[in-house]
């Protein structure tokens, strides 16, 4: 693996005997992962997925067909309904990999049903109303209400533009059997591929739901399932902690959380890979957030919430570790010109890089953090590119998977997530939560 942890700023933190005390509990934890022995490991099938996607060249092939029909049609925009691990894998991938602000080589994707904004998909409908797009639709259950409206609502538009021929514009994503998606799917004749039963939404960004999207706009999803599988391989391989840094970190995030810090922030210098540490929280909250345990994971993006969020950081309650994500080699850099007229004083930094201010703004933080009682570790990735962002998020949920087996609890599952959607159901008047709506309306009217 390319990807790299430094620990060396720990040290004041963690002893050697700390990680020498930890370490059979996350040897431990891989092997109920690996050996599929622990709480849900029926739904590992993610564990070795990228290497058999890349023997088995099947379904690259198929995607490859669907992106050759997407393209006779040639739409500007790819609108990806979807929410949660159906959602944020694609987004993830896509903000880090794509420009700010030309129109590069690849196709720009939208976003829709990961939230219920009305003025956001009224603005959305208005923007596409006369815009030649196509939709990808990813729901595993297919039944989850944002991105069933959002989807009702786009093919609605379709409809209007395209009429019968609307269906070859939009790509289902979804369980081969189950749900209101599948049994649209089938009957409206909709090009679909299956999310796996084994891989739950938040372990799938390298299923189809991840890499359909990201074909259609024009990434190198061979490369991603790469990144994937040498991570995979690497992972795969070696059980001690000096040797295997998915169990590395999984270690140190469960050591924290014995000293009393339950809170992890994850925080980068680049803010490309912001959206990375969206996913993230997803894969760690929802992985670990249970039982009345769990870590905490919450994100920030540097320099901009130095001048916010910094603050607390520094020198508020002492209860959060920080991880930082930061990049080796990066695809461009700018150069702070000499200028006669020094009025604004910079010419210290003249003919220095933007990235030089921005690595020595990163040390400078990391070392001021640690100093204020902030234990620190950096993860580094060698650039911002399919194949190494694939290998990070891969090391992410083999880490995940260890640290909620070492926390003792079920990585695979989501129980607390039922909860507000019961609620949601009996107030929107669906039938079956007759009484649970009466109850909950007097609770609100009391
Ligand atoms: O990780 C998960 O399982 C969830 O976040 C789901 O991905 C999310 O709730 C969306 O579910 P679905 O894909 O069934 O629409």
């Amino acid at each position: 693996m390319r990807t790299k942890i430094n620990v060396n700023l720990l040290k004041d933190f963690l002893s050697e005997e700390d990680f020498r005390q930890i370490e059979p509990f996350i040897v431990h934890a891989s092997k109920l992962l690996m050996e599929k022995t622990g709480r849900g490991s029926e739904f590992t099938g993610w564990l070795h997925w990228p290497s058999e996607t890349l023997q088995n060249k099947s379904l690259l092939n198929e995607i490859s067909t669907c992106k050759d029909n997407i393209d006779t049609i040639n739409p500007e925009y790819i609108v990806v309904v979807g929410i949660g691990g159906s959602y944020l894998g694609t987004k993830a991938v896509y903000d880090a990999l794509k420009d700010n602000f030309a129109e590069g080589k690849n196709r720009k994707l939208l976003f829709a049903g990961h939230h219920l904004d009305p003025v956001y998909h009224r603005q959305l409908l208005d923007f596409l109303a006369d815009k030649n797009f196509a939709v990808v639709v990813i729901s595993k259950s297919g039944t989850t209400t944002e991105p069933a409206i959002a989807f009702r609502l786009l093919r609605n538009l379709l409809q209007k533009q395209h009429g019968d021929d609307s269906s070859r514009r939009i790509v289902a994503v979804t369980d081969a059997k189950k749900g209101a998606l599948r049994k649209l799917a089938d009957k409206e004749g909709l090009q679909t591929f299956v999310i796996d039963d084994d891989i739950g939404g938040r372990f799938s960004v390298f299923t189809p739901v991840g890499l359909i999207p990201l074909a259609l706009a024009g990434f190198d999803i061979t490369s991603m399932l790469e990144g994937a599988a040498e991570a995979e391989k690497e992972l795969s391989t070696h059980f001690t902690l000096e040797d295997n840094m998915a169990m590395k970190y999984a270690a140190i995030r469960q050591l924290m959380y014995q000293k009393g810090k339950p809170i992890e922030l994850q925080s980068t210098f680049y803010p490309a890979l912001s959206t990375i540490s969206e996913w993230w929280k997803q894969l760690f909250g929802e992985s670990e957030g249970k039982e009345n345990k769990g870590i905490f994971p919450a994100s920030l993006t540097f320099t901009t919430d130095l001048h916010s969020l910094g603050q607390f950081v520094q020198d508020g309650l002492r209860v959060f570790f920080e991880t930082f994500i930061t990049v080796k080699e990066l695809k461009s850099d700018i150069e702070i010109p000499l200028l006669d007229d020094d009025s604004d004083g910079l010419n210290y930094l003249a003919g220095k890089s933007l990235s030089f201010v921005n690595r020595k703004a990163e040390s400078a933080t990391q070392l001021a953090h640690s100093d204020g009682g902030v234990p620190v570790i950096e993860i580094e990735i060698p650039n911002i590119s399919e194949k190494s962002i694939s290998e990070l998020l891969y090391f992410f949920e083999f880490s995940c998977a260890v640290s909620a087996y070492a926390l003792n609890v079920n990585p695979f599952d989501q129980p607390g997530v039922e909860a507000y959607k019961k609620n949601m159901f009996a107030l929107l008047g669906k039938k079956g939560f007759e009484d649970l709506r009466k109850e909950l309306e007097q609770r609100l009217n009391d």
